[in-house]
This record gives C-alpha cells, structure tokens and sequence, in this order.
C-alpha cells in the first residue's frame, strides 16, 4: 500500500485493517533486511534489554538493526541512525531506555502516521520493532494498517496488556514497590501509624494486588473494584485494631484513590494517625530483575525469528509460561480482566 503525503490532503486511514501473514505463504513475502526499533510511552526495567536482545540477534543473522529515538516522535522527524554490537554493550543491566521515550500528539494524527510510514521509506527500514504498551501498540497497528510490517513487544510496568500473561518491566517495579513498602511497614509500626502508599496503576490494578499480597497490606484498592469507604477500608482497620493490630499498611492503585485523602479520612474518622505515600515514578526506574531480563532477551529474539520467518504483524507474547507470537489486530482486541478469585484470595489474606 502506497499513500502520498499531503498536508492539506490527509487520507482517513481508520479503516484500514493490518495484513494478517498467519495464512500467507511465506514464498511471496518480500524478506527483511533493515529494521528499525524504538521504544515508546512510559518507560519500564528491562527496555534496555529488550532493544540490546533485538540488536544482537538482528545483527547475528544478518540484519541491519537502525534505532530510533524518542518513539514515534523520533520516527516522524527521522531521528534514526544505525546501532551496532557494541553501541548495546553494557546495557542490559541498565533501568529506563537509552533510546528514550515520548508519546507523540503528531504521531497519532493520521497525517503524522503517514509521515512516519513514509520516514521509514526514506531510511530503508523494512519494518519496525516497537516496544511498550497498548498505546504504543496502537502507534503500531496504525502503521501496520499502512503496509509497514510491525512487531510489539511488551513493554510496561502495568501488566496490562490483555494478549500476553507478561509485561517486562511488571516484575521490577513491583519488587521496587514491595522493598519501599517493608521500610514504611518498619516506620509504620515503630510509631503505630496506618501508612497509606500509593502505587503506579491509572487503569490497572495489578501491581496494587500483588504488592499488596506480597507485604501483608490490610487494604487493597484497585481501579477494577469499586469500594466503599466505611465497609472496605474504615471497617477492616478498627476490626484489625480490635484483634490487637496497632500498625497498618493501606495500598491504593493510582487510578483508585488518592493517597492523601484517604490518609486524611482514616486520621479523621478513627484517631489513628496516618501518612500518605505516593511512590510514583520510582517505580519506573532501576536495574531491572532477572525475570525482566531474560524475558525482555527471549522476546527480542523472538520478535527477530517472526521478522526472519515473514511472520509480520505480531505481538510477542507469553501465553501459558511460554513465549510465542499473536497477530496485531486480534491481540490489541483482547482486554484483560483481574480474576476474581485473586481478589477474594488477597482479601482473606487481610
Ligand atoms: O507506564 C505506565 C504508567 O507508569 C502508569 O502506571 C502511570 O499511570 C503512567 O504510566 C504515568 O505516566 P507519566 O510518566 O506520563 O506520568
């Protein structure tokens, strides 16, 4: 598909549907020779991992590997140049993404997708490895939707990606998360205080849950289960006290509540002093785990062999503990829920 840019003529490109290659013989696909990757939308441990496992597998069978900086802003202006073995020397253990990151207001226009298809004509790139979350995956379907073949590789510190059990980045964050929760536990308890932390998750619950789980909080909000104040939180605090506990960690997801305020009303209705924490972006940054590192490698390499085998248009996944590959358009269709029975299990853990 070949659209001509045109300031004053941008083509509406909505209904556009991204070849689908799960039926195509391979023998009548043109083969990759230059990729480009970028990384896109908030940042998240192991990005580092995922662009130096791209590079190094691309390189080693026979790929010319082009970064691009600062996302899809990047890709619409052209800020893209060559990355060798050795430029991804020493990153692996590295937090954040030294091709950087942005979410681009241009890119989303179709005028602006259009634009970066063409800059991709302009360098040669044969297709594109994006990685970040549902947002950035969209950047990629709209492209795909203009004949640039696309991999997704996810990369965000939600967990939020309904196609793929996995999210690199998911594991660090939450340990970040757990570490600064057992120190506040530790003040908490000294001055019998309920500690109220604010975790990252605008629409998604899932670091809230386990990091709640995984340091014994009383109270989990998350944005998936709507709470009332007095039964779900206020309740569960004074019945604790009546048991005899005297400290108290409250978790409240982002998208849930505010820190904050929920200190302010549980000091207010029960006496019990409370100080709020909002963790933030802490939780975005540092050397990323084990889990985040040989996972973001393993979907790096993956995402190399769909490209080396004209499987375009995929989002690698980790389905079952396994990482495989699913096609754009149905994985950005899939939408993941909390199962209920993870809440009710936390909740018989308060
Ligand atoms: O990357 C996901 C995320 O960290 C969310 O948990 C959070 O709501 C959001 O990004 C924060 O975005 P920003 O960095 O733009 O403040």
């Amino acid at each position: 598909m070949h659209i001509e840019y045109d300031d004053n003529n941008v083509p509406d490109i909505s209904s556009l549907v991204a070849k689908n290659y799960d039926n195509v013989n391979p023998d009548e696909v043109a083969p990759v020779k230059r990729i480009g990757v970028l990384t896109s939308g908030g940042d998240a441990p192991g990005m580092n991992a995922t662009i130096r496992a791209v590079v190094r597998a691309g390189i080693n069978s026979g790929l010319e590997v082009y970064g691009v900086t600062r996302g899809y802003h990047g890709l619409w202006k052209g800020e893209i140049s060559p990355i060798g073995m050795r430029d991804v020397s020493d990153t692996l253990q590295r937090g954040g993404t030294f091709l950087m990151t942005a979410r681009s207001k241009t890119f989303e226009e179709p005028a602006g997708t259009v634009k970066a298809a063409k800059m991709m004509e302009v360098y040669g790139l044969d297709a594109l490895v994006v990685s970040g979350g549902d947002g950035s995956f969209k950047g990629a379907r709209a492209l795909a939707r203009l004949g640039v073949p696309v991999i997704g590789i996810p990369g965000t510190i939600d967990n939020d990606i309904g196609c793929t059990e996995y999210t690199i980045g998911y594991d660090t964050s939450m340990n970040t998360a757990m570490e600064a929760i057992d120190k506040l536990r530790d003040t908490a308890s000294s001055h019998e205080r309920c500690s109220v932390i604010e975790v990252m998750g605008r629409r998604a619950g899932y670091i809230a849950l386990n990091v709640g789980i995984a340091t014994g909080a009383e109270v989990i909000l998350i944005p998936e289960v709507p709470f009332d104040f007095d039964k779900d939180v206020l309740r569960v605090i004074l019945d604790g006290r009546n048991k005899g506990k005297r400290h108290y960690i409250v978790i409240v997801a982002e998208g849930a509540g505010d820190a904050t305020d929920i200190a302010t009303r549980i000091e207010a209705a029960t006496g019990i002093e409370s100080r709020p924490t909002i963790l933030g972006h802490l939780q975005r940054g540092g050397s990323p785990t084990l889990r985040d590192r040989t996972t973001a490698s393993l979907m790096g390499v993956h995402a190399i062999d769909c490209l080396l085998n004209k499987k375009y248009n995929r989002i690698i996944v980790e389905k079952a503990g396994k990482i495989t590959d699913i096609d754009i358009e149905e994985g950005l269709a899939i939408k993941k829920t909390i199962p209920e029975i993870e809440i009710t299990n936390a909740n018989r853990l308060s």
